[in-house]
């Protein structure tokens, strides 16, 4: 889907405006990557506004799936399709967009399906602000709340996409149960996330995936293997329906992308240098990880 009119990411403001803005992102930069407990990623989402992104036109916010993609917004867009097309999203669903960012993934699905009102559930609110201004004309409603304690009645949904948001949830495991709650008997879970392989690496290299979890607020509870993710669907009651482990199409070719899109003048002036550095870096922090899109069924 092409995006919208709609203005996108911010361009910058003039240098006085900016290096205030710099500075108080440090700050917040900083709190993030050294603060002990995690699962706020909510400030994240605050500090990374709609200009500290590495989009063209749209504002989402995910690796992409870059089988056949180019730009990042086509990337974006291929994997809110993948996600989609495992679910086997068919018109007539009442479907959930966990962890909605700015509503891209929604708007696109509304596009491409017949489908009655989605509703995209986010705890971000300043993301939301942008997503009904954004989306107005569209058949979303953006609600504001989170996925441990989601704000629906039970079996409310056919299908329930997380689209590269479990990991932030501050308890997984409690997303599971609510998603379990409130999607209808034989309804879909889909998500599209990572999870760490197990693999030894040297102990720098761990203190720096350590800073990165706290960068992006990823709880350590959620930095499990996939496997034991499985498990906890399955002991839960959800059935396996698919897996694809889509790791060639995301990590290595965004990396190659974000490495030249950071030499975007535009992008250079825009983006915070220490987003500069860690997305266009030689490491992403997660070299030990699979991305993979998981489907499992309510029973
Ligand atoms: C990596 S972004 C992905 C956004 C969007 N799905 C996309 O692809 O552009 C993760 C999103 O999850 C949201 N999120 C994080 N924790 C959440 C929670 N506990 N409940 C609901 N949304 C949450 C964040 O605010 C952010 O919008």
């Amino acid at each position: 889907m092409a995006a919208n009119s709609n203005p996108s990411p911010t361009p910058t403001p003039p240098s006085s405006g900016r290096s205030w803005r710099q500075f108080k992102e440090t700050i917040s930069l900083l709190i993030l990557a050294f603060r002990p407990r995690r699962g706020r990623a909510d400030l994240v989402y605050n500090m990374l506004g709609t200009h500290n992104n590495l989009a063209e036109k749209s504002l989402f916010l995910n690796l992409g799936y870059w089988e056949h993609a180019k730009t990042y917004d086509e990337a974006c867009t291929a994997l809110a399709e993948e996600l989609a097309k495992d679910a086997r999203i068919k018109d007539g669903d009442v479907i959930l967009d966990a962890g909605c960012g700015f509503g891209e993934a929604s708007a696109f699905w509304s596009h491409k399906y017949k489908l009655p009102k989605i509703r995209a559930l986010n705890i971000t609110k300043s993301q939301l602000d942008v997503a009904r201004e954004r989306w107005k004309a569209l058949n979303v409603e953006f609600v504001e709340g989170s996925a441990m304690e989601m704000p629906f009645g039970a079996n409310e949904f056919d299908a329930l996409l997380a689209l590269e948001s479990s990991f932030h949830f501050p308890d997984r495991l409690q997303f599971f149960r609510e998603a379990m709650r409130v999607i209808k008997p034989g309804g879909t879970l889909a998500i599209a996330d990572f999870f760490p392989l197990k693999q030894k690496v040297a102990l720098s290299q761990r203190v720096k995936e350590w800073i990165g979890r706290g960068l992006w607020q990823i709880p350590n509870a959620n930095w499990v293997g996939l496997d034991k993710v499985q498990g906890q669907l399955q002991e839960l009651g959800f059935e396996a329906v698919s897996l694809r482990d889509i790791s060639p199409h995301v990590f290595r070719p965004f990396k190659t992308f974000a490495q030249k899109r950071i030499q975007d003048p535009v992008i250079a002036e825009r983006v915070h240098p220490m987003l500069l550095k860690a997305w266009g870096g030689p490491h992403s922090g997660l070299e030990r990880s699979q991305y993979v899109i998981l489907i499992v069924k309510k029973k």
